[in-house]
């Protein structure tokens, strides 16, 4: 009933004036289709409700012709409809027109975020059944949050946070079935958070903190075995909804922690704080701890002890201000458990916990004994085979013969004087060859700062710090105290001598600051082969990335920062060196102290024999950062290195590791499925969506995301050139065109690259 006017006087209109729509269809921007009378008569009526007092509406002025061919403020349409209103940070105060709303009944997005609206968030919203995204954050909405909103079948994301929305939470809202995004947190919301929101099979962010929720949190939640949906066709991604965000912080909630929260395995974060929960932590919380990232249940009312594993992994900060708890740090110990069943005879509280004090530092002491026991053994293996090797070339044994162009110095101490004395002043670029001296073997400089001898490389004490089909690689410390990283390759797969010193020749003089430089490297008489890197403090990306401390944020900056100095490494390896990598992962990005990263292993396919090398190929295939194509051809290319590259922009975006497959998609395939589904804000950490909050990150964001889409195209002629990437990657730089600019957006609700509603 409430259409049928509309759609009348869209009728007349194109009987009566078919040359103003023959005209449309000239129209250069948008589609052609001028504005139905419906939509043009809603967006008449918000206009006419909303305040304009920076005269960003003031293109909304015409008989609605030009509306949707891009000419009014903030408008996007598909065939005559409107299907997104982007008009954030414009200052725009009045309130939002209900019936005006109601009449857009193709709208897909509202975007008003950071403005200064008042009056209620309309009801009507709930007619509008190809509403995705409403973001409403920071302006000053009262009243409640309409139910209504549950009709709205393809919504995704409702933000309303930082308003002044009263009244309860309406249950309804679970009704959304592809709702995977709700804030409504800093808003004055008040009773009991329904059993229905809880239980949603759907969502996968609910952020209810800063509120005056109050009663018990639902025992509802539960990880969606079922289709959400059988609206959602779509059979690839379902399956895989479950909070991994739920912040209930600072509201009046009281009872306990529910034990059906152990069931949510892919929570992430998880805030309680500030509320007056009671009770104890459930012990099954505890079996969450590695997928949790954050937790927080201070200042509550909890009592008992805290599971250890939470109490280890996220320490005092994350359990203060409960004064009944206990075991989460070492001045706060738990009374006499009676679990475990001491065999002595019962003993007062006062003296167990005496005894309890005594088993720690015997424990301590225990590690302790442990740890020097393992260093001297070390310490003995290492003199036994420096003793070994001394005593064999002394002997004089075949093997030094062999290497007959070296000068064998006759003791140790004159190579290590004239070692040092070369290491004074670095020769410029030229490889300087020590002889091994009385171990036999040869050592190789190459331009850099240090200087040791292969007495000092083989008498280093090592620690193993990773294997691979190449060999092993140790981080080992020098006489002087300083670190390298040293790379034993596997005898048997490495070409033979002469081969492998020309090869290594080319690699050594290789120096960029995003490139691992090879510092020298050593032939033993038996063919070890080792070579000698800088060492880096913050090891690899994979391991910064995936497993770091809890609540240690890697922000946008410092992820952009290592994109681009990975597309930068590879750009000169491609074009100044003409060297393929073969075998770029996330694990063999390192990085320096400041977070700058250095490619490693490349160079090093050459070193190795052919089979080797398609071992290798498989074992990246593995990990997925192998282009489709490889399966085929078998030897890697400059296309198949930026298909890496991509993948480790994707997995620095997304902050999965792409060994993981979802529903059967590798990293590539599912970002670009979620894109497709217009999802795109839902593909990205949420640690960046915090930043997106803060600021303009949602664009550089967004041009990122699509880049990397583009470096991993399954068709290799269209990815770009590694020296593209990082002019792209440069043109977006991080932090810039400041946050004042109108024209920016907010964060989280980005459509993807293609318009919104092209595909209809
Ligand atoms: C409407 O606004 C646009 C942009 O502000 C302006 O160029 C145009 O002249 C205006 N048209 C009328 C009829 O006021
Ligand atoms: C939500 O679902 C419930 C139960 O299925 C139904 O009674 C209610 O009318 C629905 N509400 C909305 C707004 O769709
Ligand atoms: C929810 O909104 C608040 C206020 O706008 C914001 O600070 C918070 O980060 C949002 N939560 C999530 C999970 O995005
Ligand atoms: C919070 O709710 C309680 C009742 O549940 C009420 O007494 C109190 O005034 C509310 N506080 C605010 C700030 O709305
Ligand atoms: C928690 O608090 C409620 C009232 O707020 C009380 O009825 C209940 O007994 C308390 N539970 C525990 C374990 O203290
Ligand atoms: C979770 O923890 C509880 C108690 O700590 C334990 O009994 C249970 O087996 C664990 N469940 C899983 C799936 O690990
Ligand atoms: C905390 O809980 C205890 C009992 O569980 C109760 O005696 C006490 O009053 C509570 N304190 C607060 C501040 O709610
Ligand atoms: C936990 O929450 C409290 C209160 O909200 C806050 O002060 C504290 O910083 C939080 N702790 C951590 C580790 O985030």
């Amino acid at each position: 009933m409430r259409r049928s006017r509309p759609l009348l006087l869209l009728l007349l209109l194109l009987l009566l004036a078919p040359p103003a729509t023959a005209k449309a269809a000239h129209r250069p921007a948008g589609d052609g289709v001028v504005i139905s009378q419906a939509d043009y008569q809603g967006l008449q009526a918000i206009r006419h409700d909303l305040a304009d007092p920076y005269g960003f509406l003031r293109s909304w002025n015409d008989s609605g012709l030009t509306a949707c061919s891009g000419a009014w403020a903030g408008i996007k349409c598909v065939l005559g409809s409107v299907v997104a209103i982007t008009l954030p940070w414009r200052g725009l105060g009045g309130t939002l027109s209900q019936r005006g709303l109601g009449q857009l009944t193709r709208l897909r997005r509202l975007s008003l975020h950071d403005n200064a609206i008042a009056g209620p968030i309309p009801a009507s919203l709930g007619f509008l059944p190809d509403l995705r995204g409403v973001y409403l954050f920071n302006n000053r909405f009262s009243g409640a949050v309409p139910a209504s909103i549950g009709g709205c079948l393809a919504l995704q994301s409702f933000d309303a946070s930082n308003n002044r929305l009263t009244g309860a939470i309406p249950p309804a809202v679970a009704n959304s079935t592809k709702l995977i995004r709700l804030n409504l947190s800093r808003n004055a919301l008040s009773d009991e958070i329904p059993a229905e929101v809880a239980a949603s099979a759907s969502l996968l962010v609910l952020d209810l903190s800063y509120n005056n929720l109050s009663g018990p949190i639902p025992d509802a939640f539960a990880p969606s075995t079922k289709s959400p949906s059988k609206l959602l066709n779509k059979e690839s991604i379902t399956g895989t909804y479950q909070l991994v965000f739920l912040s209930l912080a600072h509201n009046s909630l009281d009872g306990p922690i529910p034990e059906s929260l152990a069931k949510l395995t892919k929570l992430q974060d998880l805030d309680l704080s500030g509320n007056n929960l009671n009770g104890t932590i459930p012990a099954e919380l505890g079996n969450l701890t590695a997928t949790l990232h954050s937790f927080n249940v201070s200042y509550n009312n909890l009592s008992g002890s805290v599971p250890p594993s939470l109490a280890r992994k996220f320490g005092e900060p994350a359990f203060t201000g409960n004064i009944l708890l206990c075991g989460y740090s070492a001045s706060t110990p738990c009374p006499a458990s009676p679990s475990p069943a001491p065999s002595e005879p019962a003993s007062p509280a006062e003296e167990s916990r005496g005894r309890r004090k005594f088993s720690t530092k015997e424990l301590t002491l225990i590690i302790a004994g442990i740890v020097v026991g393992v260093l001297i053994l070390l310490l003995l293996c290492c003199l036994l085979l420096c003793f070994l090797t001394r005593k064999r070339s002394s002997s004089g044994t075949a093997a030094g013969a062999r290497s007959g162009k070296q000068q064998v110095a006759k003791d140790a101490a004159g190579a290590r004087a004239a070692a040092a004395g070369r290491g004074e002043k670095p020769g410029s670029g030229a490889a300087e060859v020590e002889s091994g001296g009385d171990v036999g073997g040869k050592l190789v400089h190459f331009d850099g700062p240090l200087a040791f001898t292969a007495d000092d490389l083989l008498c280093a004490t090592a620690e193993i710090m990773g294997k691979s089909t190449y060999g092993t690689v140790y981080k080992a410390t020098l006489e002087d105290g300083s670190l390298v990283a040293v790379k034993r390759l596997r005898e048997k797969i490495t070409k033979g001598h002469k081969d492998f010193e020309a090869e290594a020749a080319v690699l050594g003089r290789i120096r960029h600051p995003n490139l691992l430089a090879l510092r020298a490297y050593y032939l033993g008489p038996k063919g070890e082969k080792l070579l000698v890197f800088d060492y880096m403090p913050k090891g690899s990306l994979t391991s910064f990335l995936h497993a770091r401390a809890p609540n240690t944020p890697v922000d946008w900056a410092t992820r952009m920062t290592i994109a681009k100095g990975t597309a930068r490494g590879l750009a000169y390896l491609h074009d100044d060196m003409s060297i393929v990598h073969g075998n770029l992962t996330a694990s063999n990005v390192l990085l320096d102290e400041q977070c700058n990263p250095k490619i490693s292993d490349f160079g090093l396919s050459r070193l190795m024999t052919t089979a080797a090398n398609s071992n290798v190929l498989a074992a990246a295939g593995a990990l997925g950062y192998r282009a489709p194509e490889l399966s085929k051809l078998k030897k890697a290319n400059a296309k198949t290195d930026v298909y890496s590259l991509g993948v480790i922009i994707l997995e620095l975006l997304t902050g999965k590791t792409p060994a993981e497959s979802t529903n059967g998609m590798d990293l590539p395939q599912w970002v670009a499925s979620i894109v497709k589904e217009e999802w795109t804000s839902e593909v990205f950490d949420l640690e960046l969506m915090r930043d997106a909050a803060a600021g303009p990150v949602g664009d550089e964001l967004m041009d990122t995301l699509k880049l990397a889409l583009h470096c991993v195209d399954p068709a290799p002629s269209v990815r770009p050139e590694a020296r593209e990437v990082l002019r792209q990657l440069e043109q977006i730089r991080p932090g810039s065109d400041g946050g004042a600019g109108p024209s920016e957006e907010g964060a989280g609700e980005h459509v993807p690259a293609a318009p919104a509603g092209d595909d209809e």
